[in-house]
């Protein structure tokens, strides 16, 4: 088991090996960074060739040092880096913040590979390579070459671009958004995401945790982390193009682009996501302040029309649209503003309203029960003064007897409006320029606790599976040499996870055909079954709606000609004959076995809803079947489903729980199945159940 990380992130002692007296070297940086920041701890400087650097006695090796050593910031080039991990190990220390570049970062794995085995040989935890340091403003510490430490603040980042980290730092001052904590984690050779969220997550400085994302190396392990965390985390994901698209084999394969899985995984992880770098410091300053916003209700109280109609505008783009305020709450809030203002919401109180309209307004509505989050918006005018605004605001929420509700501001104007923003957020209210901002940073409030109540769901289960069914008749295939499986056998797979299948056999001649046509019952649908024929349309080697003897021997002969003529070296293990299921809504199922986060499902209409407009929503496996019925939800023609024209609405429990069985099993089979696709499955309507039509089974390579 891997040892804690409290030596890294809480050191009582610092050693920084290629510590140097050169100003303008990192390894001097680094040492006057630690003096400059207040570091409270033991602080050795470690250089064979200096006495002394910065005032400080400096030491020849690790090991020359009396004391115990909690952390060492390294900053010797790469070349020596093994050789350094090795001694510190031998010397004891906790955790190693490797400052220095060159390792997998430029391919040169093996040297990295070797000082994590080195320091995993000692217990020693790495942080990097590849770092600008670590910073903490509750501990006093700037062991990095980032300029300064940040704006003080409640929120931590972990950031996997030191460039974007030490940006962030310096921007934190005009931005008034304060971090306890930056930490870069580099090239996450030991240190990764998951052990920074659950070491934030126990730290009494952090509320809100923010996360710069490249990549995973473990999707899974990022998700049971953040899963387990009590506080908001928020996650800007770079990188988001599609990836390993162009080599998919099945439909799913070609849909599941890093964005839309990245996307299902933040959500099942409970994770809010950032749309851009302003939004990650937006929403940042709003979950590091405030609670999450645990109803729909929020009221908008504003001195303008122009910015409450905006307001209005962004509620409904970011999840929390706007209805009207109870009576009670109109009439006692229009004894704050002149006839002309507006008590529905947003509260209009009318461009005439100072400090002391604001101040009694904020106050009755902020604690009210029918209220569950308040943004209030003000527009600069010459009558009024901002900051006395922004001062009856903040006593206002004070004196309300109220805690626990969120409230957000946007104060759009001038140097006054800047310095009003300036108080709300040094006393805790975020602020904004942007009416458009304050409301989606309510938005991150509410998805919050929106996510929270979605993780505490207890989890619906799955039908009994039959495991080893399924794996005899991949070993068959594998046994002759396949690489994917035949319809049929791909459905006695899905069969054996509990997934409803249209009967479907395999005829190896015309009269075979017609006995097993006659067993099922007209009219059948027949097709081909090759494993070198995947696409069997293309290849007219499907028959449906064949109603008798007679057409079934003409459709057999069809199907083995067309067969033939597509592909003369097919391998034809005959022709299939399956019931033919009365139709139905066409929806899709199909899976991936995605690098980051391994098998993951993907749901969505068929037809042309998956190939032209690619209405389709993903979740990584397992998906119980209380999430799956979220996901009937997600995509654009979740109306369809409800019942549309007159027709009745389909049966989505039975959907449900047919998403939850194969999910169950491409997470069994994750060995075996590579991609997989149910396309289509008919959906009818509700009381009779769904029907997976055909199956595809793309096996892993071994
Ligand atoms: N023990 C102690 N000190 C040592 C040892 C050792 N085993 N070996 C060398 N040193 C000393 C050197 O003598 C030197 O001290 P001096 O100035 O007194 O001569 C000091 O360590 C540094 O060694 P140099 O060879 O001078 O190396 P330099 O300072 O030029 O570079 C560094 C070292 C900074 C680690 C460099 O190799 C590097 O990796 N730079 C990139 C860092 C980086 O960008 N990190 C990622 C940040 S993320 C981003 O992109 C912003």
């Amino acid at each position: 088991m891997a040892t804690s990380i409290d030596g890294l992130m809480q050191p009582k002692s610092i050693a920084v090996v290629g510590a140097s007296a050169q100003p303008g070297k990192i390894g001097y940086t680094v040492v006057k960074n630690l003096i400059d920041s207040g570091f409270k701890g033991a602080l050795y400087p470690v250089n064979p060739s200096a006495t002394e650097i910065l005032g400080l006695k400096c030491y020849p090796t690790i090991n020359d040092i009396p004391g115990d050593v909690d952390a060492a910031a390294i900053t010797v080039p790469a070349k020596f880096c093994p050789e350094v991990v090795e001694e510190c190990g031998k010397k004891g220390v906790k955790g190693l913040y490797i400052i220095t570049s060159g390792f997998s970062e430029v391919g040169n794995k093996d040297l990295e590979n070797q000082m994590v085995e080195t320091a995993r040989r000692y217990g020693t935890r790495i942080l990097g390579p590849n770092i600008v340091g670590y910073l903490s403003n509750s501990d006093g510490l700037n062991a990095s070459f980032a300029p300064f430490l940040p704006l003080k603040g409640k929120a931590s980042l972990v950031s996997q671009s030191g460039a974007l980290l030490i940006a962030i730092d310096a921007s934190s001052y005009l931005r008034h958004v304060g971090f306890d904590k930056l930490v870069s984690i580099g090239n996450m050779s030991d240190v990764d995401f998951a052990d920074n969220i659950r070491w934030l997550n126990n730290d009494p400085n952090t509320t809100c945790i923010s996360l710069y994302i490249e990549g995973f190396k473990d999707g899974r392990a990022f998700i049971d982390a953040s899963r387990e965390a009590h506080k908001p985390i928020i996650a800007l994901k770079a990188g988001t193009s599609a990836h390993g698209a162009a080599a998919a084999a099945s439909h799913t394969g070609s849909l599941a682009g890093a964005a839309k899985v990245y996307g299902a995984a933040f959500q099942q992880a409970g994770v809010i996501q950032a749309s851009d770098l302003d939004n990650l410091f937006d929403r940042t300053l709003a979950l590091s302040m405030q609670p999450p916003m645990k109803g729909d209700n929020l009221l908008i109280i504003t001195n303008g029309g122009g910015v409450g109609v905006l307001a209005t505008d962004s509620a409904e783009k970011y999840g929390i649209p706007l209805k009207f305020a109870p009576a009670d709450v109109q009439v006692e809030l229009k004894k704050h503003m002149p006839d002309f203002g507006s008590a529905k919401n947003p509260v209009d109180l009318t461009g005439m309203a100072g400090n002391e309209w604001y101040g009694d307004s904020v106050k009755y509505a902020y604690a009210h029960p029918w209220v569950d989050g308040l943004v209030v918006l003000y527009c600069e005018t010459a009558i009024t003064d901002p900051v006395a605004i922004a001062k009856s605001i903040k006593q206002a929420i004070d004196e309300s007897g109220v805690k626990g509700k969120p409230v957000t501001a946007s104060f759009v104007g001038g140097e006054h409006s800047a310095e009003a923003m300036k108080y709300l957020v040094e006393n805790g209210i975020p602020a904004y320029g942007a009416p458009d901002i304050a409301v989606n940073a309510m938005g991150a409030l509410r998805e919050y606790a929106r996510m929270q109540e979605l993780i505490a769901e207890p989890v619906t289960s799955c039908a009994p599976t039959d495991r080893k069914a399924a794996l005899e008749i991949i070993a068959q295939a594998r046994a002759e040499g396949r690489s994917s499986l035949t319809e049929i056998e791909a459905k006695q797979v899905f069969s054996s996870y509990g997934l409803p299948v249209t009967s479907t056999v395999l005829a190896k001649s015309e009269d075979e055909a017609v006995k097993l046509a006659k067993e099922i019952g007209f009219p059948v649908v027949m097709k081909i079954v090759s494993p070198d024929i995947l696409h069997k349309s293309d290849a007219g080697g499907v028959k449906v709606n064949i109603k008798d003897e007679d057409a079934v021997r003409d459709a057999y002969r069809a199907i083995l000609a067309n067969s033939f003529k597509y592909k003369p070296t097919a391998n034809i293990h005959g022709v299939a004959v399956q019931e033919m299921a009365p139709w139905g809504t066409e929806v899709i199922l199909g899976s991936v076995n995605d690098p980051t986060f391994g098998p993951t499902m993907m749901f969505g209409l068929g037809g042309i809803f998956v190939e032209v407009l690619k209405d389709v929503t993903f979740r990584v496996a397992p998906v119980p079947a209380n999430q799956a019925l979220r996901m009937l939800g997600e995509i654009r023609g979740a109306p369809i489903l409800a019942g549309v024209r007159g027709e009745k609405p389909r049966h989505r429990q039975a959907m449900a729980d047919t998403i939850c069985m194969y999910s169950s099993m491409i997470l069994d089979l994750q060995d075996e199945i590579s991609e997989s696709d149910a396309n289509p499955v008919l959906l009818y309507e509700e009381g009779r159940g769904v029907k997976v039509v055909d199956a595809r089974i793309i096996l892993k390579k071994k």
